[in-house]
């Protein structure tokens, strides 16, 4: 296979693929972080790091009864400390060869301070960029109040501002969106300088329960809050966000959330991301996603003949034509050549449109509502929705 260009740039870092792995467990160390830069993603982000060393859990994980490459957690910021980070973790990480990302976060009453010292000591230590998690502008993280971290534009304007103040390397404003607060964190990363924003966060709060003890199967509480959702079961809500900030800004994105196949950061790229950040099925698959996701990149991007700059965001254009076909009626057909009478459709079918007749289904179309859920679950795909 020919090779094929997937470097990209973030603010001035230039990668050689967009791939990233996000701040999360496989960052808890500079070996760890080595040990992910092996199959060479494009960058490494190391854990959260707070001001002082997370005190309590370490880190808590489930996975009971949920889909594939899910993770729900209660993990809190960094229990290295900043100081030891600074001292040898980051050189550690340095010698898997790919650019490392800090992660900060100030979990204190004076953020933007906290965060000039920290990015400042970080440069000097010979970081990459700078990524600012959303928990550290988060001021419910410092008082435990609410149900979770709920991101303050105005905090996320101060620690951007302070950092891109103190730093030449880019800063990343990395977002926990709601959709009351998604422009205004939009705007202040931008008015606070940043280069790029990712997106996102976990989605909390989450919860499952065993049914027998009635708790939850392995995560913890931390404090009042509960725990947090990430990996495939938030995928298309990532996806969403991506595609909402992509609408507002210029800056590029690192979207994360929910990439475990190359269909996925594919999807990302569609949707607007300039860089693919990779956590929980990093944490599922180990080092190697980052081999298959990049052969997989590469390999879609050849057999379409297309650049990863030409498929940035073309997800948009691909709404609106969905959303011109919406307007217009829609016509339901099976192909009675393929049709093995399973019944499937007349089962899914909410209004009965599906008619038996001669050992095959046809659709009424005077009953159908075209929601297309026939065509969807149809086992053998032979129910086509023709505009
Ligand atoms: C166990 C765990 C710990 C995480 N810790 C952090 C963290 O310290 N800082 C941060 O910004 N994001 C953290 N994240 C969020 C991830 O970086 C990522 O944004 C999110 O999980 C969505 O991506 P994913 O679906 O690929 O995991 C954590 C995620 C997981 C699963």
């Amino acid at each position: 296979m020919s090779p094929v260009d997937t470097s990209v740039k973030i603010g001035s870092l230039e990668l050689e693929n967009p791939f990233i792995l996000g701040a999360g467990p496989p960052g808890i160390s500079g070996a760890s972080l080595k040990r992910f830069a092996a199959t060479k993603p494009g960058a490494v982000v190391t854990k959260s790091i707070g001001v002082k060393p997370s005190p309590g859990q370490k880190l808590s994980l489930s996975h009971s009864e949920l889909s594939e490459d899910s993770v729900m957690l209660t993990d809190p910021w960094s229990f290295k400390s900043f100081e030891e980070w600074i001292q040898k973790e980051l050189s550690i990480a340095k010698e898997g060869g790919v650019p490392v990302i800090i992660s900060l976060q100030a979990v204190t009453d004076t953020p933007a301070d906290d965060i000039k010292r920290m990015a400042g000591l970080a440069e000097e230590a010979g970081v990459a960029a700078i990524e600012l998690s959303a928990f550290g502008s988060s001021p419910n993280v410092v008082t435990g109040e609410g149900i979770g971290a709920v991101q303050d534009p105005k905090r996320t304007y101060a620690v951007a501002r302070a950092a891109k103040e103190t730093v030449t390397v880019p800063v990343i404003v990395k977002l926990l969106p709601e959709p009351s607060n998604l422009a205004d964190l939009v705007k202040a990363a931008e008015d606070g300088g940043a280069d790029a924003i990712a997106s996102r966060d976990t989605i909390f709060p989450a919860i499952s329960f065993d049914i027998y003890t009635k708790e939850p199967p392995l995560a913890r509480n931390i404090g009042t809050w509960m725990p947090e959702l990430s990996g495939r079961s938030i995928k298309e809500v990532a996806l969403g966000y991506v595609v909402e900030i992509f609408r507002r800004t210029e800056l590029p994105i690192i979207g994360l959330g929910g990439v475990a196949r190359w269909q996925d950061a594919v999807e990302m790229v569609i949707a607007g991301a300039t860089g693919i950040g990779v956590c929980s099925a990093a944490m599922t698959h180990g080092p190697d996603i980052f081999t298959e996701l990049k052969e997989g990149l590469e390999a879609y991007l050849q057999d379409q003949d297309v650049t990863l700059d030409e498929l940035r965001g073309t997800g948009l254009q691909g709404m609106e034509r969905g959303n011109e076909r919406g307007l217009t009626e829609l016509l339901v057909e099976v192909d009675s050549d393929e049709c093995t009478a399973c019944g499937t459709c007349a089962l899914v079918c909410p209004v009965q449109a599906p008619q038996q007749k001669d050992d095959v289904f046809w659709i009424d179309p005077s009953i159908c509502v075209r929601c297309g859920f026939c065509v969807h679950y149809c086992p053998v795909s032979c129910i086509e929705v023709k505009s």
